[in-house]
């Protein structure tokens, strides 16, 4: 298979669809221990950038994973309807799991596949999206660029964040070691090392937001840049303008 057509194998739904039904079942415990608790921190940090005058009454978790997110919007938003949207089914049990033990099933769960997605447009206030842009191309990346836009009513808030490779060269190597080794010799315990594999793939190809911050411009929305923690995350939050 030559470079561009392995590119293009990795960013099939399907194939997406495949490792993320295989990391399911210790993804939370994987992600906790090898990143030192820093995913939850970093899922917080990034919800901080929202403006603290707003109160959203609907908000859209798009690629939601197993809700990792849930906690840190409702304590931003304690009364906001939560629709959580993802395609892999086992990462979609999980956040059914999740929904009837913590939060009451309050959230509405929607199993589909962003990039063909029946989401109603102007139905949201905030969007919030965390750790999935990497495994997307750039055609991909524009596809939940439009669909933000059609999701979001005028004036609402965006926020997207993703690991991402950090500029100094000592702290990019720890780095590199940690989603290179580190995640997948752990997720090695639940017999899934090449899905894990896998996610260090996707982040060393997405490198960092400046790209999908870019591509989100071009649909008009006022977006800043985000960096957390010497770089290993980047972002980006903003409006969709009135
Ligand atoms: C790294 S996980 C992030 C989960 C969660 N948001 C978090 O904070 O950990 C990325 C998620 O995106 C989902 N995903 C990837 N491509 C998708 C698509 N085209 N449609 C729906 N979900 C998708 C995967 O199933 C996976 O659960």
């Amino acid at each position: 298979m030559s470079r561009n057509q392995q590119k293009r194998h990795i960013h099939n739904p399907d194939y997406t669809k495949d490792v993320f039904n295989k990391v399911s079942r210790t993804y939370d415990i994987v992600n906790l221990i090898s990143s030192c608790g820093l995913a939850n921190l970093l899922r917080k940090l990034m919800i901080s950038r929202l403006g603290k005058d707003t109160h959203p009454q609907q908000t859209l978790d798009l690629l939601c994973g197993m809700g990792e997110t849930w906690k840190p919007i409702i304590k931003y938003a304690p009364e906001t309807q939560i629709t959580a949207v993802d395609f892999s089914d086992e990462m979609i049990a999980g956040a059914r799991r999740r929904n009837a033990r913590h939060y009451n099933n309050r959230v509405g769960i929607i199993e589909e596949n962003v990039l063909d997605s029946g989401l109603k447009e102007h139905s949201f206030d905030l969007v919030v999206c965390a750790f999935g842009l990497k495994s997307f191309d750039n055609e991909q990346i524009e596809i939940l660029a439009k669909l933000t836009n059609r999701v979001l009513k005028p004036g609402g808030q965006l926020v997207f964040i993703e690991m991402s490779l950090p500029k100094n060269l000592l702290v990019k190597t720890i780095f590199l070691w940690h989603v290179r080794y580190l995640v997948p010799f752990l997720g090695s315990f639940s017999g899934n090392r090449k899905a894990f594999g896998m996610l260090a793939k996707y982040t060393v190809s997405y490198r960092d937001s400046i790209n999908a911050l870019s591509i989100f411009s071009q649909q008009g929305f006022q977006l800043q840049y985000d960096s957390y923690i010497l770089g290993s995350a980047t972002g980006f939050h903003g409006r969709k303008p009135m």
